[in-house]
């Protein structure tokens, strides 16, 4: 069974679709599944693969590259090391013992450290450098940090094609080669970027847009998910979510233990969206943190909805706040509401579990025990202060 498919003339899709898959790096669910995109270029000369897949579809690959009826690999590219894309590299290696594998210098040495991948098969190419495949051109462009160090694109110069590796990507186990329904690709690509691209926002995925809009690009590859035949969609979305512009939302990640929070919770929505505030509630007993990801992308505030317990803020909140702080949100403003029994330093351990977030905080509502009229007050003006924050946010865009 093999599945090669043309994307155009001599240019293949022989990767994986991944249809089962639900946890990567141990902590992202992937309730879509996957893909890990591998691309076959069939020069009048020479033949180059483009990536390969995870160790666990390596029998997928090579089935599909037999498929397309090449006798030899002259050149493997590898435009990322993490190994979704190189596992199978050592098996491709053995095959094919006289390919090269071509990347760049970082990304050398990761392979040789994560894949003892030895030193004297790979060739380093320079950032611009062309490498000829006869009738085709592969064109190699550094694109470090999205989402490593090591990142590069590959570009077929006569074809227009460029595949992005993770970059503009997407988790979606699909049998569509390309994107047939730009609805069903927009909240996969908004997960994707919230969850792999949204640290390196400024200025790393601001800079690579710029890169790719200036070249002359019809089709956009990357390593998961379908392909983009209408490259626009995707760098318009990625455009808007990179940008410093904030949407008037708020996102409320809470935990309650015996109802105090949650009440907090519900009077402050409730107040916000009377004031016209769209908001999103998530209880983190029940939250796929991607889908508090994916919200973070766009809103001007966060408030933390956490109860004290013993001596620190709930540790159910706690990683969620550090998952936030690593992914650097474009958010404005963190605000705190919650309640406590005795003491402890609820409002000090919140703000210090996210100092990474280059935010202003809005006065916190903590509350002891079950709120009280002198707390809904707090509440009410919580709503009005984050109103006026928004007000003067939306003015700047
Ligand atoms: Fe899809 Fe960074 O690997």
């Amino acid at each position: 069974m093999a599945l090669a498919r043309e994307i155009i003339k001599d240019v293949y899709s022989v990767g994986a679709i991944d249809w089962n898959r639900r946890l990567f790096d141990a902590l992202i669910l992937l309730p879509d599944g996957t893909s890990y995109n591998s691309y076959l270029v069939k020069g009048s000369e020479k033949v180059a693969l483009i990536d390969t897949v995870d160790s666990t579809m390596s029998e997928v690959l090579i089935e599909n590259i037999k498929e397309v009826n090449i006798d030899q690999i002259d050149y493997i590219i590898v435009n990322h090391a993490e190994q979704d894309h190189s596992g199978t590299l050592p098996r491709i290696l053995e095959l094919f013992p006289d390919a090269k594998v071509l990347t760049n210098p970082k990304c050398k040495d990761l392979l040789i450290n994560l894949l003892f991948i030895p030193d004297d098969k790979i060739e380093v190419v320079e950032d611009g450098e062309e490498v000829s495949l006869g009738n085709k051109t592969l064109k190699f462009i550094y694109a470090p940090w999205v989402h490593w160090p090591d990142t590069m694109f590959t570009y077929i110069v006569e074809d227009k094609i460029l595949f992005t590796c993770d970059f503009l990507g997407s988790h979606l186990a699909t049998s569509d080669l390309f994107i047939e329904d730009n609805i069903r690709i927009y909240e996969p690509a908004k997960r994707y970027y919230a969850e792999i691209m949204m640290p390196f926002r400024v200025p790393h995925v601001q800079r690579n847009l710029k890169k790719i809009r200036d070249l002359d690009v019809n089709i956009i590859a990357a390593s998961h998910g379908p392909i983009y035949n209408d490259p626009s969609f995707i760098l318009d979305l990625y455009d808007d979510w990179a940008s410093n512009n904030v949407e008037n939302e708020v996102i409320i990640p809470y935990i309650s233990m015996h109802g105090s929070t949650e009440e907090m919770v519900r009077y402050l929505t409730d107040e916000l969206i009377k004031r016209g505030i769209f908001v999103k509630v998530f209880d983190l007993t029940k939250t796929d943190l991607g889908d508090l990801a994916m919200a973070a992308v766009d809103a001007a505030t966060i408030v933390v909805g956490a109860p004290m317990m013993l001596a620190n803020p709930h540790p159910n909140v706690i990683g969620p706040i550090v998952l936030l702080n690593a992914l650097r949100p474009k958010t404005r403003f963190v605000s705190l509401i919650g309640s406590y029994g005795w003491g402890g330093r609820l409002v000090e351990s919140v703000k210090e579990l996210l100092s990474n977030m280059n935010v202003e905080f809005i006065e916190p509502v903590v509350a002891k025990g079950y709120p009280k009229e002198e707390d809904f007050r707090r509440l009410d003006k919580l709503a009005d202060d984050i109103l006026k924050k928004h007000k003067e946010a939306l003015k700047r865009h």
